[in-house]
């Protein structure tokens, strides 16, 4: 179950846990932030500002297109998005000030806190130290209301009343159920339907908020009619989601209603970035100049972006610094997707965007990461894998679904089944460094509690989860709504 096997073969030794850490205690009497297990930042230590990517990029993310193949203009998007938001998607400033209204609410939460897995270290007999964000700790469970309260926070200032949005596993249509009731604005979820009948609970949280939460493809849009007329059994993608989302916005008649995206777009991984611009300072709290691996699991993109952007910054400044976004197999993105021009969404509503993509009428299979179904990725993040600043690797689901078994048991939370993707990575780091006999530092984001995603622990414990890596000719068969479409320069520094 737990995979003894795969214990053995990483050398995870069974109750060193206990004894290494009696052994801890006087240390940590000493009140020294190196050796204690969570590094907290003051609230009025807070980043004031995010930290844009696109300032620094030797080549930028090129601009979206529109139908014509040429770039968009900001106005195109205004009945997607208000305006404020799209000034940002579009912005070169390095730095940009978080709103107080925002931060307000964000200090909830955060700054969240850096922990040590000493536990884990100690279980692996690493002489890595292994540090994690947990971004559990947020009211919906992850790091996915950084930028739902700040969404919200913009599009109310401009006057927006409803916004609508599509969500895969139910963690960010739970975000923003949370930050709309936070802010005051109605909020509409077209949530996956695989998800939506796996994870009744994540409905109930959205409607404890407000939200009405509808499985999709639905009947309520004519892109979600079309295609169950098409496949009345389909389990669903965020593809399809996002087209019924951005449908019902730009539909409304009052012009009030605008579209929530959760990942992928230049303005929510900049809101992300406060995680990793904490973690900077977390890190030098605890001592620790320099970072040897940075890592984060991947669907869209914004949690591995929000960790690993400032550092990404450090690399393009000269730092030697390795860093890992995780995929599975099933929805092989950045490792065995082109790059490409491609649209966001299934029924074709968004412009090109210049990134990883598998092809827009993609479905992913019906793995319990739902929110690593996604069939593009960050042009951001693409756009650093372009330039080799990124290692993406991509892991089978027993795999990642034993580590984070092997978490629970050493470091005790339940994480989502997106996160132990990341966990598998750092894992097989950690036991790298002990071969080495490096002491490296890890860093990584767990981005979410799974405490809603028990169904996919009890469905892997009772044996029922196989691997699935995407056949060859379902990868071709994605990539062939790409054939007509503008192909984007690949544009490469060559310094890494
Ligand atoms: C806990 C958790 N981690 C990671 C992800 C992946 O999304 P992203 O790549 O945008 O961080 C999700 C998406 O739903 C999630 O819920």
């Amino acid at each position: 179950m737990e995979g003894p096997r795969w214990r053995r073969a990483k050398g995870i030794r069974q109750g060193a846990v206990d004894k290494a850490t009696d052994g801890q205690r006087d240390a940590r009497n000493l009140e020294n932030d190196m050796t204690a297990t969570k590094v907290f930042l003051d609230e009025k230590d807070m980043p004031r500002q995010w930290y844009n990517l696109a300032a620094d990029l030797p080549n930028p993310p090129l601009p979206p297109l529109g139908p014509d193949g040429n770039p968009v203009s900001p106005d195109m998007l205004a009945p997607v998005f208000p305006m404020n938001l799209i000034e940002q998607e579009v912005s070169t400033e390095r730095w940009i000030d978080i709103p107080e209204g925002i931060l307000d609410i964000l200090s909830l939460w955060r700054p969240s806190p850096l922990y040590r897995a000493r536990r884990l270290e100690q279980a692996l007999g690493t002489p890595a130290k292994i540090y994690y964000k947990n971004e559990g700790v947020s009211p919906p469970g992850s790091h996915k209301p950084n930028t739902a309260v700040a969404q919200a926070w913009y599009n109310k200032q401009f006057g927006i009343e409803r916004l609508t949005t599509e969500t895969g596993a139910g963690q960010w249509g739970s975000a923003l159920a949370f930050a709309c009731s936070l802010i005051g604005l109605e909020c509409k979820v077209f949530m996956v339907r695989i998800s939506f009948d796996q994870k009744p609970f994540r409905k109930l949280m959205m409607s404890t908020w407000g939200a009405n939460c509808v499985a999709s493809p639905s009947d309520e849009t004519q892109a979600g009619r079309d295609i169950l007329a098409k496949m009345p059994d389909t389990p669903g993608s965020l593809g399809i989601a996002i087209s019924e989302a951005i449908e019902a916005a730009v539909t409304d008649p009052t012009g009030k209603t605008r579209y929530s995206l959760g990942s992928v777009l230049n303005h929510v991984l900049l809101h992300q970035t406060i995680i990793g611009l904490e973690a900077k300072k977390q890190l030098a709290k605890a001592g620790e100049k320099k970072v040897d691996i940075v890592i984060g699991c991947a669907g869209g993109g914004s949690n591995f972006a929000g960790l690993s952007f400032p550092f990404i910054a450090d690399k393009i400044a000269g730092a030697d610094i390795t860093v890992v976004p995780v995929e599975p197999t099933s929805c092989p993105t950045m490792t065995r997707a082109p790059f490409a021009y491609d649209h966001g969404d299934t029924a074709c509503m968004t412009p090109l965007l210049p990134m990883h993509s598998l092809g827009h009428a993609f479905v992913p299979p019906p793995i319990h990461a739902g929110g690593l179904r996604y069939h593009g990725m960050a042009p951001m993040v693409s756009q650093a894998i372009v330039e080799g600043l990124m290692e993406p690797r991509a892991f089978h689901q027993l795999k990642c679904y034993e580590a984070a078994v092997v978490w629970a048991r050493t470091e005790g939370f339940i994480s989502a089944p997106e996160t132990s993707h990341a966990i598998a990575a750092v894992i097989d780091e950690a036991v790298k460094a002990k071969e080495e006999g490096k002491e490296k530092v890890i860093l990584f984001n767990w981005s979410g509690h799974g405490l809603m995603d028990l169904t996919g622990y009890d469905a892997y414990f009772q044996g029922k989860l196989v691997d699935y890596a995407l056949p060859d000719e379902d990868l071709a068969a994605g990539l062939e709504v790409l054939k007509d479409l503008p192909k984007p320069e690949v544009r490469k520094s060559g310094k890494w």
